[in-house]
């Protein structure tokens, strides 16, 4: 087992980018990552309050607040060549922003501007997200790691909410395609796909607080126990550091083994 030295070095010397980072798996990654030792992470969001307040807490010299709403393909390339200005270079974009399906979504009664909104962030977002890092990347020759949150729901069609497992599907095909792309760069781009776990998003989508989230998930993992913020920070930062430098076009799913129909 590492040592809390060595722990501290997995990410000495890195500069990240978190798409998504003011809230929930964005805002613990951030956390952690510097707990990790990274030189510095940038924190990209549209909570503004909840951003800039992170980025005081963790300490200004180590950590900035861009407000970027992914949709925005400029204000992505504003974000990724404000970062470089800064710090020098960009090692790890966490791409990370999501939203879930507004409403039910299922097929039959399929709200066709609900999906182009949601795609509009979990995708098309990922997409320029993936992009803009990748060319920062290539152009400074750095080894990078790119990594995108996708979902159980990528891999498996859901009883409602469509187009959010649409959209994860659609990041599992970016990551896979970039992946090959890019390996040539020696960059690395990798998926991490969470069950549910207790954030804003999950509780917002459910109506209740973290500990009632985490109740109705209960029984929902092979694994005894529920699914935590640190268990997925704790794959996005393998994905992010040396310790998965010949992983590369790869989904890790972190959810205990979930059961679909518990
Ligand atoms: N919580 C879960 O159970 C779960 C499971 C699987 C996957 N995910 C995925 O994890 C990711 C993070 O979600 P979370 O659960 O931490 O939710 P969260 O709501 O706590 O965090 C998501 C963040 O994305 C930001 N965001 C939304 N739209 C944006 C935009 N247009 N531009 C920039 N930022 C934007 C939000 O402001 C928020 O801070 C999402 O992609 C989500 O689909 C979550």
């Amino acid at each position: 087992m590492a040592d809390a030295t060595s722990c501290k070095r997995k990410l000495q010397g890195k500069v990240a980018i978190i798409t998504g980072g003011a809230s929930g798996i964005g805002e613990a990654s951030a956390l952690h990552f510097i707990n990790h030792g990274a030189q510095a992470v940038v924190i990209a969001d549209i909570q503004d309050e909840k951003g800039q307040k992170l980025a005081e807490s963790i300490g200004l010299d180590r950590c900035m607040y861009i407000r970027c709403d992914v949709t925005d393909e400029e204000q992505i390339k504003t974000l990724v060549e404000t970062t470089v200005k800064t710090y020098g270079h960009l090692d790890i974009m966490f791409c990370n922003a999501g939203i879930v399906s507004k409403s039910e979504q299922s097929i039959l009664d399929f709200d066709l501007s609900g999906y182009e909104e949601l795609f509009a962030i979990n995708v098309r977002g990922v997409s320029a997200s993936v992009k803009h890092a990748a060319r920062a990347m290539v152009k400074r020759e750095i080894q990078g790691s790119i990594i995108c949150t996708a979902s159980i729901a990528g891999t498996m069609g859901g009883s409602i909410h469509t187009d959010y497992s649409m959209s994860k599907h659609a990041v599992m095909g970016l990551m896979k395609s970039a992946s090959k792309q890019l390996g040539r760069y020696g960059i690395r781009v990798n998926c991490v796909s969470p069950g549910p776990v207790a954030t804003p998003l999950l509780c917002r989508m459910l109506g209740v607080k973290a500990e009632e989230a985490e109740k109705a998930f209960e029984r929902s993992s092979r694994l005894k126990g529920v699914l935590k913020l640190k268990h997925v920070t704790d794959a996005v930062l393998f994905l992010a550091s040396e310790e998965s430098e010949f992983v590369t076009g790869q989904n890790l799913t972190v959810d205990g083994g979930f059961i679909e129909h518990a």
